[in-house]
This record gives structure tokens, C-alpha cells and sequence, in this order.
């Protein structure tokens, strides 16, 4: 498919998914990866890896953002199924190969995975995985996050009544805030006791330092601009009743040496570039 076929099927903020793809397929490539993900350079195709390579053309992607939500994310899952999670919910899935490369608990019942994001981008990952087979039941809903999402997942299969691991990964940061609460009491809604919420959200400060200045200016150039941060992320989710863990990405990355110095735990300009990784349990 070209770029200009693309571009009529998945909108630019859809394309952020190949982008990530194509960050995960050059960590998997790494002596010293976070993870694995062996589908990530079929799903990002050339198409993402041109975005890529466009991106460190401009001297961005300095710090492995992406790379240590990953890892921080498949811990937090696999912790959860441990517990005895089987229902997991990937709300804007993307290229997110999670149900192909975890290695989910089969007993006392299958693990359950139900992927959400748009019908271009759903139907992008089914042309490229069409002989790989998931390690889960996968259920994929083509929908918008802002549409009857929670119907079609009821209709699938998932039983509110059971704890949930809810994944909202990369989403935040494009959707205005009053989405987000409204994304997130939907959530709350659906989520028996014992489920687990996990997101990323960037601080206001990442918006507003010079330091990614760049970044933000090409994600608004390329039509997908930043649109929602918060300095208090907790907040988000214990509003809601939850109890909640934030993580800071140098915090999560400093034992495995793969963070930045001048933007490691206790350097001064941690402050100015950070996302938040959140983990939150409904009691
Ligand atoms: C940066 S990607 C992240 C994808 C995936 N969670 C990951 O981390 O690999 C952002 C995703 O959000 C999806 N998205 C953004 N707004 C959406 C909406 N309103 N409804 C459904 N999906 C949406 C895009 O299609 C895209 O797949």
C-alpha cells in the first residue's frame, strides 16, 4: 500500500500506531531489548519505519518513551493475570501484538483479549497477522473510543461481573479532556472489583518545555497534535473511586540503564520531558 493509500484509510493521529510498531520492531533488534515483539516489523511495514527514520532524521525520539511503557505495561499485565485476570480490554489497540506475544494463563479458563480502535487500523493489523496465531481468545471491536464501544463488548463476550486489566496506552495525549474523563467513567462502569487500570498520560510540563517543543510541533504538523496532559494523573482515576501508582518512565527504565542521562532519576530536567505511567486496582 502506498502512503497516499494509507493516508485515505487511517488518519494521521491511526498512524501514531505504526510509528510505535516501528519503535518496538528496532527494540526487539537490541542485544539488550525490553522485550520482544516479533510481530512489530510486519506491523509497521514500510510505512511505519519511514516514519521512524523520518523521526531520528529530526532528532527526536531521544528518550525510549515507548520502548519502557511496553515493558512497564507487560509486567503490569502479566502481574494482573497472575492475580487471576482473564478479561483484558486494549482500548485504541493500534499495532499492539500483546495477544500474540504473551504468554497468557490458560487455567482455569482462557484468557480473554478484546482489542478496540478504528476499522482502518483493525483491518491494517488483520492483513498483516493473518497467519499468526494469538496466544488468547482475541476478539477485535472496530469502533471509535468515543462511540457505543461498551455494547459491542458486552455483545463479544465480556462479563462486567469479572475483573478486568484495562490497557489505555498512547490514547490520552489525542483525545480532549472532557473525552478522557468521559472514556474513563465508562471504564469505572464496566469494571468489577479486583480490575486493574493501566495508562500513560503526559505532564503539562512535556507540552510546555523547550525541550520537546520539536516534538510537540511535529505531532501537530503531521495531524495529530497533543491534545491532553495532566501533572496529576492519580487524580484522574482515584476521583473515580480507585487506588492508584504512578511510575515515572526514568524511574522504570534506570534499572535496566536505558534512560538518558540528563534525564535519569535525579537530574534536574527529569521534570521538563515526563509522562506518567499509571497503575490503578478498583477494591
Ligand atoms: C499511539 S497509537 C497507540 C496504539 C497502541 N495502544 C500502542 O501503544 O501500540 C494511538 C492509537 O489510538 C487510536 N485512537 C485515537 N483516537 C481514537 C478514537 N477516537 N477511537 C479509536 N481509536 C482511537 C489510533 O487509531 C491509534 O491506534
Amino acid at each position: 500500500m502506498t502512503e497516499a493509500e494509507n493516508d485515505a484509510a487511517i488518519d494521521a493521529v491511526g498512524s501514531t500506531a505504526l510509528l510505535v510498531a516501528a519503535m518496538r520492531a528496532a527494540e526487539t533488534d537490541r542485544a539488550d531489548r525490553l522485550f520482544s515483539d516479533p510481530f512489530a516489523r510486519a506491523l509497521a511495514d514500510e510505512e511505519g519505519a519511514a516514519m521512524l527514520a523520518r523521526a531520528h532524521a529530526r532528532g527526536l525520539h531521544k528518550v525510549p518513551l515507548v520502548e519502557v511503557r511496553t515493558r512497564y505495561l507487560d509486567d503490569r499485565l502479566l502481574e494482573a493475570s497472575r492475580a487471576g485476570v482473564r478479561q483484558i480490554v486494549l482500548l485504541a489497540a493500534g499495532m499492539d501484538a500483546r495477544a500474540y506475544r504473551l504468554d497468557w494463563p490458560t487455567t482455569p479458563g482462557p484468557t480473554r483479549l478484546y482489542e478496540i480502535d478504528r476499522e482502518p487500523v483493525l483491518a491494517w493489523k488483520s492483513a498483516r497477522l493473518q497467519t499468526s496465531l494469538p496466544r488468547c481468545v482475541r476478539v477485535a471491536l472496530p469502533g471509535d473510543i468515543a462511540g457505543d464501544w461498551p455494547t459491542a463488548l458486552v455483545g463479544s463476550g465480556f462479563r462486567p461481573e469479572e475483573p478486568t486489566a484495562w490497557v489505555v496506552e498512547g490514547l490520552l495525549v489525542y483525545i480532549e479532556e472532557a473525552d478522557v474523563h468521559a472514556l474513563l467513567a465508562r471504564v469505572n462502569e464496566l469494571s468489577a472489583p479486583g480490575s486493574h487500570l493501566l495508562f500513560d498520560v503526559p505532564g503539562r510540563a512535556l507540552f510546555e518545555s523547550t525541550t520537546s517543543a520539536p516534538a510537540v510541533a511535529a505531532m501537530a504538523a503531521r495531524g495529530s497534535p497533543w491534545r491532553f496532559g495532566t501533572d496529576a494523573p492519580a487524580e484522574l482515576v482515584t476521583a473515580l473511586g480507585w487506588t492508584a501508582t504512578v511510575t515515572l518512565p526514568a524511574d522504570y527504565a534506570a534499572p535496566f540503564e536505558r534512560w538518558p542521562q540528563s534525564s535519569s532519576p535525579g537530574a534536574a530536567p527529569r521534570k521538563l520531558a515526563h509522562s506518567f505511567f499509571v497503575a490503578a486496582t478498583k477494591g
